[in-house]
């Protein structure tokens, strides 16, 4: 396990188990659709290329990069744009895929932007879930993980864009962002 971490949330398997159980409800779901799956970079997107792989229902993917800490533990409440869609999304059965929410400012911007562009259908799914932490009312529509208030790195989460490249995912120590 890194140093920097307390202790292991998700190993590699327990990551394999609930990216199928995902995929499992995602092709009950659009059966007989090509729904356009988007990756909210950069936190999901190993999660993102996981989880479409595992998908049997034929997609297509598009990627959106939203920054929203800069380098604190705290999420500032207004969700950045840094690059947008490639691919309308106008009449699209959409499929957000997320890594984490947290306060919900992310989700509740990215479905305000892709309903407002005229999608079809919206649905998201999260790898992890926070819920004590959130701030407006909102929740994905499938969530792999529930977690308490830790702040977690890897398979994708950073902290200060450290971290992204561990295969699972971890508790960082809380010297580590309070110092
Ligand atoms: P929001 O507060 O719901 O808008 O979440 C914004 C983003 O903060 C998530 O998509 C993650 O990228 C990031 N985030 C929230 N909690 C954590 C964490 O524990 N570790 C790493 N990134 C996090
Ligand atoms: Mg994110």
């Amino acid at each position: 396990m890194n140093k920097d971490l307390s202790g292991i949330v998700l190993t590699e398997e327990q990551i394999c188990e609930k990216v199928a159980k995902a995929a499992k409800w995602l092709d009950e779901k659009f059966a007989g659709t090509t729904p356009l799956c988007i990756s909210v970079l950069k936190g999901s997107v190993f999660f993102f290329c996981d989880l479409v792989r595992a998908m049997k229902t034929p997609v297509q993917i598009d990627f959106m990069t939203v920054s929203s800490y800069g380098r604190s533990s705290v999420s500032s409440g207004m969700p950045k744009i840094v690059m947008d869609l490639a691919a309308s999304v106008e009449g699209r059965d959409v499929i957000l895929v997320e890594d984490i929410v947290d306060s919900g400012h992310t989700l509740v911007r990215m479905r305000d932007l892709i309903t407002g562009r005229g999608a079809k259908s919206f649905t998201t799914v999260a790898l992890f879930d926070k819920p004590s932490r959130r701030v407006v009312p909102v929740k994905a529509d499938y969530s792999c993980f529930e977690i308490e208030d830790e702040f977690i790195v890897g398979y994708g989460l950073d902290y200060a864009q450290q971290y992204r490249n561990l295969p699972y995912i971890g508790i960082l120590k809380r010297e580590i962002y309070e110092k």
